[in-house]
């Protein structure tokens, strides 16, 4: 592993401080039990074990994008989910993905330099406009998510957004067919968020976490899991660019998120959500972001537990 994973992560933890114990960033969350249930058209499109057989048991992390626990969950930050599907020969693979259409940046060394420009003026606290300006300024790729970000609305539950995976995976069908793809969850309560500011200033700072456990206290809180299907052209290697909202679409099944876990987490038991941890019939793009993750996630956790992969 080179430096850069370990520059990234200072230039997070320069951001939000270094909050022993925690992830660098999504540190806030809510971890819970889920199962996932493949649909025929899953067994049709990808050979992966939790689509041939199902259901499946699964961990579910809810969480806010910023590296610090105590920020408010109305801040205006994307939400993230981590999905561990527990497989039948006793390995694991997770998908990881925010409430936005496309990423920031293209490159790991563009999310450094970025992220250094976001770094608060240490006397004033505040962003330091300029720098934000210079990158964004050179970077019109970053437009779209900047747009995205300031346009979203504090949800009303983390049960009641579309969190997307946004780099490009290849699967594998069981015929040997091959598709490049993106997935999706979608919400069974439909996308809710409060538009009112006088009511996302009066929210509790945790709203969030308390939401979640009343929710699931009355019920299972369900997403459904679709993929997009890239046609000839559409970028793979790119998170910054959408494909068409058009791209037909597949759905794969079902991901019922059914109570608040509390198996792990617990007496040093160290959870990782990493994109890169796929199985058979699922293959990483060349998006360099993406490929990026394993390392970078490797060091915060190496940082919150003191475990190396
Ligand atoms: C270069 C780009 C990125 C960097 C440097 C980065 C960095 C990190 C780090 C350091 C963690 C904490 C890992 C841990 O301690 O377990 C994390 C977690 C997470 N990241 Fe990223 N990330 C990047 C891109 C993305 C993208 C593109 C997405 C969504 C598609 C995403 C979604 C998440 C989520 C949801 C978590 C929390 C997972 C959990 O609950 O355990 N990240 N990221």
């Amino acid at each position: 592993m080179g430096a850069l994973p370990a520059e990234i992560v200072d230039a997070l933890q320069d951001i939000s401080g270094r909050h022993e114990g925690y992830r660098a960033v999504h540190a806030k969350g809510t971890l819970c039990a889920a199962t996932f249930t493949p649909s025929q058209r899953a067994r049709e499109v990808c050979r992966a074990a939790h689509f041939q057989a199902g259901p499946v048991r699964a961990h579910v992390r809810f969480s806010n994008g910023s590296g610090n626990p105590h920020a408010r969950d109305a801040a205006q930050d994307a939400r993230g989910i981590g999905v561990k599907h527990y497989l039948p020969d006793g390995t694991t693979t997770d998908i990881v993905g925010i409430t936005r259409r496309q990423f920031f940046v293209r490159t790991p060394e563009d999310f450094l330099e970025f992220t250094r420009a976001r770094r608060p003026d240490p006397d004033t606290g505040q962003l330091n406009m300029e720098r934000v300006g210079a990158f964004l300024g050179a970077h019109p790729e970053a437009g779209p998510a900047v747009r995205e970000q300031l346009a979203a609305r504090p949800p009303i539950s983390y049960g009641t957004v579309e969190y997307n995976g946004l780099h490009a995976f290849r699967y594998v069908a069981p015929d040997g067919t091959e598709r490049w793809v993106r997935w999706r969850l979608t919400p069974e309560a439909g996308v809710q968020v409060i538009e009112d500011d006088d009511e996302v200033a009066a929210l509790d700072r945790d709203y969030l976490q308390a939401e979640i456990v009343e929710r699931l206290e009355r019920g299972p809180v369900a997403f459904a899991l679709s993929v997009a299907v890239a046609e000839e052209g559409d970028p793979l290697e790119d998170a910054t660019l959408a494909w068409p909202e058009e791209r037909e679409r597949v759905e794969l099944g079902r991901l019922e998120v059914t109570a608040i876990a509390t198996d792990r987490e617990r007496d040093g038991d160290v959870l990782v959500m990493d994109p890169t941890r796929v199985t058979d019939g699922i293959e990483l793009s060349g998006d360099p972001i993406l490929n990026v993750r394993g390392d970078v996630y490797a060091e915060s956790v190496f940082r919150r537990s003191g475990a190396r992969r």
